[in-house]
């Protein structure tokens, strides 16, 4: 546990202590009420706001405590606070709401020791060592399509968000390299390529069009069928033939995926449906010794309550399926990962199947009944990637989008956006690339991120390449101005963190230096891992440079004032807050512009 020192940024955990020993002094027999501190809605009646007066006063209505009404429950706990150089003022509101405002120094203090010490001392604490984030997911021979984009940018946010807050995250790539379709497309290669061992993934080429031709293949032959049919019993009977062939398909999608990650900077780590195959059938004999596995039309199931359908985890065939897998999985990342939050982010489409999972797993014992606590499993769903007729995400000919021709489109328009800014002449041809990339790709996420990913939202080049608005370019470029606005000055910035000093007397000083503060408090990153909602992070990051722009670097003029030192390092403060949200959501800062 750090100690207090380490976490001074923690806002609203330093005042819920100081309100927490106001409320001992104020009800005294009331030892379990926890402080409730929320930021204020309105700035004029102060920063932050404690809210417990009114539940105080109807619990102890009657009980001889004196108070008259609410306001004077107010009253007692604003008198009853502690002195503390934390805080400006206090002062009592309508029912009892009471709230103060943050000193100017204590705020110019706590920044002034981030830029010393780092971004790391405002990290959030979470109550979990390590977790699983089940992301990306693709399947093999299959198309990755945007679903599977959307899956791996808010996975890969989640974890990072995760990994910053001390977690250990393991980051699995769950791809779908079992089951049936492959005794079709081990066939299929052994029909078409009869010398397979030797040919090489070029040869093949597209896997989703060898897919296609297989399937075709299979539905249309009866004896093709029936050997694909064969084939499955052979791969799953372990004979190296078809293992072999099995793994040639499984590595040339596994190149396919791995160029789009590359292109993302998403680390993954691929432990597929095929690695817990061999786990399955001890996982379904404990849930039938728990007495939770039932007969039922020829397959085995497990009936949930208040769901009309039963988890099937053995198929009328005797074969295992993608259910059978997944609880498998469940139970190997917290028993022998020993992992104590387990994420799962697929399409809200899934649900329903996650649900029964989950809910079969609390039956078993291995997952809390009450699901508030951990070990805890919890699926993060997304809505679909829209085209701009309203219609699923598809190119002209309705087909699926290949996400590398995708972001090949990105880099290409953010490229030729910097060209048409003149950088082609200013700047090296390795420097535009970089640029262009990290736009181009920066744009394509943000535009995911920002949006609560519950909700649907429309693929648009145009939109979110648009250097004003809440976009990634805009961001991006807000940042490089911050970082030139440094440059210009000439100063040495590490130099003057060491010696500066941090004044807020301007009213957009201290509305840029609280904004600041509050990335580090319980309302930012902890509530977007908590709740599992990048688009938190995402609204600070742009609220952030709104305010750095208009109510800051708008009236308060920097390089060459009398306040430069300390106004340097607010603009040195506000470009390491942004360059850490642009980590955590997978983006990569530029510095100029
Ligand atoms: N392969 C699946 C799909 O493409 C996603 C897998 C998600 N993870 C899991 N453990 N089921 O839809």
């Amino acid at each position: 546990m750090a100690n207090e020192e380490e976490n001074a940024g923690h806002v609203k955990r330093q005042l819920a202590k100081l309100f927490g020993a106001s409320l001992r002094a104020t009800v005294p027999d009331e030892p379990e009420v926890e402080p409730l501190i929320a930021a204020t809605a309105d700035e004029k009646f102060g920063d932050y706001q404690c809210n417990n007066a009114m539940s105080i006063f109807s619990k102890t209505k009657g009980s001889g405590t004196g108070f008259r009404n609410p306001r004077s429950v107010g009253q007692a706990i604003k008198e009853n606070l502690p002195p503390s150089e934390m805080v400006e003022s206090s002062s009592v509101a309508g029912p009892g709401f009471v709230n103060v405002r943050l000193s100017r120094d204590w705020i110019a203090k706590n920044i002034e020791k981030m830029l010393l010490g780092g971004i790391e001392n405002w990290a959030p604490q979470l109550p979990v060592k390590r977790a699983v984030v089940d992301f990306s997911s693709p399947n093999i021979a299959k198309e990755m399509h945007v679903g599977h984009l959307r899956s791996t940018i808010i996975g890969d946010a989640l974890a990072r968000m995760l990994e910053f807050s001390n977690v250990d995250v393991l980051r699995r790539n769950h791809v779908g390299d079992w089951g049936t379709q492959f005794g079709m497309l081990i066939e299929f290669l052994f029909e078409k390529y009869p010398n397979w061992e030797d040919v090489s993934e070029t040869a093949i080429g597209d896997l989703q069009a060898f897919y296609k031709a297989s399937k075709q293949r299979f539905d249309s032959d009866a004896a093709f069928k029936e050997r694909a049919q064969q084939a499955v019993v052979h791969l799953q009977g372990g004979e190296s033939k078809y293992r072999q062939a099995w793994s040639q398909i499984c590595e040339i999608s596994r190149k396919e995926f791995d160029r789009v990650y590359q292109r993302l900077g998403v680390q993954l780590e691929e432990k597929g449906e095929s690695f817990y195959n061999p786990y399955i059938p001890d996982v379904i004999k404990e849930l039938s010794q728990l007495q939770l596995v039932k007969e039922s039309e020829g397959a085995r199931v497990i009936f949930i309550e208040g769901s009309n359908i039963p988890l099937i985890v053995v198929k009328r065939d005797g074969g295992f399926n993608y259910a059978s897998t997944d609880l498998t999985a469940l139970w190997y990342r917290l028993n022998e990962e020993k992992a104590e939050w387990i994420i799962y982010v697929t399409d809200v489409g899934q649900q329903q199947h996650f649900d029964l999972v989950f809910k079969a797993a609390k039956l078993a014992g291995w997952l809390p009944a009450d699901g508030s606590t951990y070990p805890k499993a919890s699926h993060v769903g997304f809505g679909l990637v829209l085209g701009e007729d309203g219609k699923r995400f598809r190119t002209r000919s309705s087909e699926v989008v290949r996400l590398v021709d995708l972001l090949d489109e990105a880099k290409t328009r953010s490229k030729k956006a910097l060209i048409e800014r003149g950088k082609a002449e200013e700047w090296t041809e390795l420097e535009l690339e970089q640029t262009a990339e990290a736009v181009g790709y920066g744009a394509v996420k943000y535009a995911d991120l920002k949006n609560n990913r519950l909700t649907n939202y429309t693929f648009d080049f145009d939109q979110m390449l648009n250097d004003k608005g809440n976009t990634a370019v805009y961001l991006l470029y807000a940042h490089a101005r911050i970082c030139s606005i440094i440059r210009k000055s000439g100063k040495d910035i590490e130099e003057l963190k060491k010696t500066g000093t941090i004044v807020l007397d301007h009213a957009g000083e201290r509305e840029l230096g609280l904004h600041l503060l509050r990335f580090s408090e319980a309302s930012v990153v902890e509530e977007a891992c908590t709740n599992l909602l990048p688009n938190v992070l995402c609204e600070y990051l742009y609220n952030l440079s709104e305010i750095f722009t208009k109510r800051f670097y708008s009236n308060c003029q920097v390089v060459g004032s009398a306040e430069e030192t300390s106004r340097l390092l607010l603009c040195e403060a506000t470009a390491i807050v942004m360059r850490k949200c642009f980590y955590l959501l997978g983006i990569v800062p530029v510095y100029k512009i």
